[in-house]
């Protein structure tokens, strides 16, 4: 990590006020009311976060708020609850009982709806699986299934008798099972059959069967059927869930759990090294949770609130789970991709379920971009009332084109900054009270402390670029790396000292609002600026040919780096020499010559995890040698690969 701050180059002026209508109706509906929740909070802050867990239900109050040993905390101690409970068993004692939980559309075009009740009932019966099949409290059990209802019912599951779960990925292969399994000793793993993706068949039964022999704790399986082919049954050790839960009891109180219980465990892999077991806990992801998913989504009673993201990720766990259904809202769930059969599928979906809130991410929205307008021009979507995005820096022109072709002009963005570490969103506008600039996550949530500082700490000046800290513990934060505790200090408390600190580079303006720039891993170093892919790419993004870019650094005798610029076009536009000399002047007119690419490569596709997040490591070192010799596991889609290290300038 170099010690100087960052060098700022994107001057984005646009300000979007909330409509008043939108305000009139909002959770929170002015600055100023934001503006006293935060000082509330930044003063005192056990008595904010115990206000909003007392909306909560508890079956034993908690005896201290916080207790912060750096970098250890704990939060609501003494207290016990269950997620499973203040999801479920809450809204069905009340007028939620038949009010749709999860609406769940699947690829092949089927649908089904469960209801609070229905979702208990569910929920119950597999609790009750579980504990037939030995699971007890604090057991880890592995989910690996694609997204269908039973996902949430068997997380759900595992919350009501506290044995903490991992859900991998659906689209991650054996090998990633085998050593999620063995990193957390789960001793059942919850699957199905296969899963459907772009109409073919994910075949996730086949690849357990794989993983297991390498898994010596796991001791059962719990097999759904969902596109019914042939799967090989290993007796004594293989269940079909239909079997099982046919004649489970529906009876299976909560079981209630400190609040230092553990939940969850989910893997990210690191830059280097083995996946780390992020371990959230239920007390304060439940209030972390719970409270940004009202706020933030200002949640109305009648909203169906649609967040895409696959639950195999984080997103998918606070958003498209445990955050709606502590609030008693409806989610949807979409089983398959984006665009299958055809490019609308999903503004099909908004329409068919009258979607009202709708949570993406930007690698999707430019992807919808670069698919062309007539997509969503064929759906009206008047529904819809409120936007978000997650995951990386949104470009400007992209955050535009959101709002004016999904959002017809009419909806507020709230561009999320958050992490699988931090278990809530964390810098969002809330859409009721802040006005909102394309590009900028904005201010940070109630009782987040966060700033932008140099190596040592230190704050920087507005505008200048430097590291995102959080300098104060808040309830929904990561516990510890799962089994190695040293790790979770120098990962995330050690490089700046005292503070979290987890990778992003960012810049403050003069409003006090909060620009993300990127992984600081990524930042170039040009002739002594220290630039941020985020900005160039914004820049390229914003020439009406070119649908997405990537920009990485790679050696350059002179100026230390040099920019290498990786573009994909919209559909119509011709790659050719002509237009890589029109890119490489728009970027010098539009952000200055220092930023101006040194080469630039046409590409169908960029390299991408699965979770939609740009690979620069890998461009790097294409920019550099021509060829990628590093860890790809993660990447989505190899042949991407082979077509960018063939296309040379
Ligand atoms: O670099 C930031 C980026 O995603 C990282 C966290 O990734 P993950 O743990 O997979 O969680 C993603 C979903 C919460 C961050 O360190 N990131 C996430 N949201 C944003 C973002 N970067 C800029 N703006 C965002 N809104």
């Amino acid at each position: 990590m170099a010690s100087h701050a960052i060098d700022t180059i994107l001057k984005e002026q646009r300000l979007f006020e909330p409509s008043d209508e939108f305000r009139s109706k909002a959770h929170i509906q002015s600055r100023a009311e934001y503006e006293r929740l935060y000082k509330e909070a930044e003063e005192n802050p056990e008595g904010f976060w115990a206000n909003i867990a007392r909306e909560l239900h508890w079956f034993k109050p908690w005896e201290r708020v916080l207790e912060w040993n750096l970098p250890f905390a704990q939060w609501f101690i003494g207290g016990q609850l269950n997620l499973s409970y203040n999801c479920l068993d809450r809204h069905v004692a009340g007028a939620r009982k038949n009010k749709a939980a999860l609406i769940w559309e699947g690829e092949p075009g089927d649908s089904r709806v469960l209801t609070y009740q229905q979702l208990l009932y569910e929920v119950s019966k597999c609790a009750n699986v579980l504990k037939s099949l030995g699971v007890k409290k604090g057991d880890r059990v592995a989910i690996y299934m694609g997204m269908v209802p039973e996902l949430p019912i068997a997380m759900l599951a595992c919350a009501r008798i506290g044995a903490p779960h991992t859900v991998v990925f659906g689209g991650f292969s054996a090998q990633s099972l085998i050593d999620r399994i063995n990193d957390c000793g789960a001793s059942a793993v919850i699957t199905q059959d296969a899963g459907y993706r772009r109409g073919a068949e994910v075949k996730l039964k086949e690849a357990v069967d794989q993983a297991l022999p390498q898994c010596a704790t796991v001791q059962n399986v719990l097999v759904y059927r969902r596109t019914g082919c042939e799967v090989k049954m290993e007796p004594g050790r293989d269940h079909w869930w239909h079997q099982l839960m046919e004649t489970a009891s529906a009876d299976c109180p909560a079981e209630p759990v400190d609040a230092e219980h553990p939940l969850y465990l989910l893997y990210t892999s690191g830059t280097t090294g083995k996946p780390k077991g992020i371990l959230h806990t239920t007390g304060g992801y439940s209030v972390g949770t719970y409270i940004t998913m009202k706020w933030i989504f200002d949640l109305r009673e009648e909203d169906t609130f649609w967040c895409t993201a696959d639950i195999g990720w984080v997103t998918g766990h606070s958003y498209v789970v445990y955050g709606p259904l502590q609030n008693g809202a409806t989610s949807l769930m979409y089983e398959g991709a984006p665009t299958w059969p055809e490019a609308d599928r999903f503004w099909k979906t908004v329409e068919k379920y009258q979607v009202n809130i709708f949570y993406t991410a930007p690698t999707a929205i430019r992807a919808f971009m670069r698919l062309g307008e007539q997509w969503p021009r064929k759906h009206e979507m008047k529904s819809l009332r409120l936007l978000g995005t997650v995951g990386e820096p949104i470009n400007p022109e992209a955050w535009i084109w959101y709002r004016e072709v999904i959002g017809r002009g009419r909806c507020p963005i709230v561009d999320t900054w958050w992490q699988t570490e931090t278990g809530a969103a964390m810098i969002t506008p809330l859409p009721g009270a802040i006005a909102t600039k394309p590009g900028s996550a904005t201010k940070p949530f109630p009782g987040i402390i966060v700033d932008v500082v140099d190596r040592e700490g230190q704050s920087v000046p507005k505008g200048a670029g430097g590291f995102l800290v959080i300098k104060k513990p808040w309830p929904a934060m990561l516990r510890t790396i799962y089994g190695d505790p040293e790790r979770y200090k120098q990962q995330y408390w050690s490089q700046i000292p005292g503070m979290y600190f987890a990778g992003d580079g960012a810049r403050i303006d003069e409003d006090g609002y909060i620009w993300l720039m990127g992984r600081v891993d990524d930042v170039l170093n040009v002739a002594g600026h220290r630039l941020s892919t985020m900005e160039i790419e914004s820049a390229l993004v914003a020439n009406p040919a070119v649908a997405e870019a990537a920009v990485v650094g790679r050696p350059d005798e002179i100026k230390g780096q040099a920019v290498s610029a990786f573009v994909t076009l919209k559909a119509g536009q011709t790659a050719g020499e002509e237009l890589k000399q029109q890119l490489r002047q728009w970027v010098a007119q539009e952000i200055g010559p220092i930023a101006k690419p040194d080469d630039i490569r046409f590409t169908d596709a960029l390299p991408k995890t699965r979770s939609g997040k740009i690979m620069r490591r890998l461009l790097r070192e294409i920019a550099t040698s021509g060829t990628v010799k590093g860890d790809t596991t993660t990447l989505d889609d190899f042949s991407v690969l082979t077509k960018l290290s063939g296309d040379e300038e």
